[in-house]
């Protein structure tokens, strides 16, 4: 498995394990969450995003409990997580409604609880989950440094940002940005043409790909033209469709980093295999056509 280099301190895998859903699979024991830490292991697949809010708030401390019990697993991986976000949920009663919360002392807090339901020393990436309207960019930024600094964090980054706000945020911090988890997938590729990759590319922040299977959208009933242009390109490749959808991002110059989401050891095993598909460019076209549905200009 190819490596990234997000730092002097952080290397991630090319592909990314994602722990959104955790919380929603069926078996959510310490025994079948550690199973499919090593399903992504076995390929190489050593990092894991979390987020604070994920599972309602109770992702972190399913995945702390896993390495709790292998705790020889967190020399092997790294882990990304989130924050800012904050959820009206029963966790929180005096809540009145979701919003934002990007305050110095709201993300210091966060961190530190993560760090603890995880039971690690630092996360290796922070990410700023969402833009907030009421970031205020110093006190923001100055939180973010301090983090650094103390050792709770190796390296920062953010999430749905665009080039503006990564600008505004990166102008009062001297930790670089290093990396913008954004979504993109062939039912959702704004980002190649809205400026997002290319902000990324110009600025060396390495883009993440939340949803790279459009969390399944791909495999359901309503995108014909794309699951049929997909199931060919995966015979003429000899993969699996998934495998087909997770190259296409990877053939893109922007170095993209697919965050995978699924719950399934089978289709866990199956994420490396995306790595050893080469798309010509013609290749790449015709799945970019079926996603806009008509030829390019
Ligand atoms: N930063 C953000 O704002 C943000 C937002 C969303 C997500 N994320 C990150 O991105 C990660 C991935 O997101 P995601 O889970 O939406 O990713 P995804 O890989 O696009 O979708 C995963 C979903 O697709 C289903 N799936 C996969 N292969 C399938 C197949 N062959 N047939 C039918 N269904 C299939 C999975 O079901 P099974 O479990 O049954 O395989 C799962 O429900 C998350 O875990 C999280 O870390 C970040």
């Amino acid at each position: 498995m190819e490596r990234v280099s997000l730092s002097d301190s952080v290397e991630l895998s090319r592909i990314i394990y994602g722990m959104w859903r955790l919380a929603d699979d069926t078996d959510t024991s310490t025994k079948h969450v550690q199973a499919k830490i090593e399903a992504n292991l076995s390929q190489g697949i050593t990092s894991m995003d979390q987020a604070d809010i994920y599972g309602d708030y109770e992702s972190e401390a399913l995945f702390g409990k896993a390495l709790a019990a292998a705790p020889h697993l967190k020399d092997q991986i790294e882990i990304i997580s989130k924050c800012d976000i904050a959820l009206v949920s029963d966790k929180y009663p005096d809540r009145r409604v979701k919003h934002y919360d990007t305050s110095s002392t709201y993300i210091v807090s966060q961190v530190e609880t993560s760090l603890k339901l995880m039971d690690v020393e630092a996360l290796d990436v922070l990410l700023l989950h969402r833009p907030d309207p009421l970031m205020d960019a110093g006190d923001t930024g100055r939180a973010l440094d301090m983090l650094v600094e103390d050792g709770k964090v190796k390296t920062i980054g953010v999430s749905n940002f665009k080039p503006w706000d990564i600008s505004l945020l990166q102008s009062r911090m001297s930790t670089p940005i290093c990396t913008n988890q954004i979504e993109i997938s062939l039912l959702a590729h704004e980002a190649l043409t809205n400026g997002d990759l290319a902000f990324a590319q110009e600025h060396q922040i390495a883009p993440m790909a939340w949803s790279p299977l459009a969390g399944g959208s791909l495999f359901n009933g309503s995108n014909a033209k794309v699951q049929a242009a997909l199931a060919d390109m995966a015979e003429a490749h000899n993969c699996s469709t998934s495998q087909m959808a997770i190259a296409w991002l990877l053939a893109h110059p922007a170095d993209i980093l697919p965050v995978m989401g699924s719950n399934n050891l089978d289709r866990i095993a199956e994420f490396g295999g995306a790595m050893d598909i080469s798309l010509s460019r013609e290749d790449w076209f015709v799945l970019y056509e079926a996603a806009l549905g008509q030829e390019v200009p």
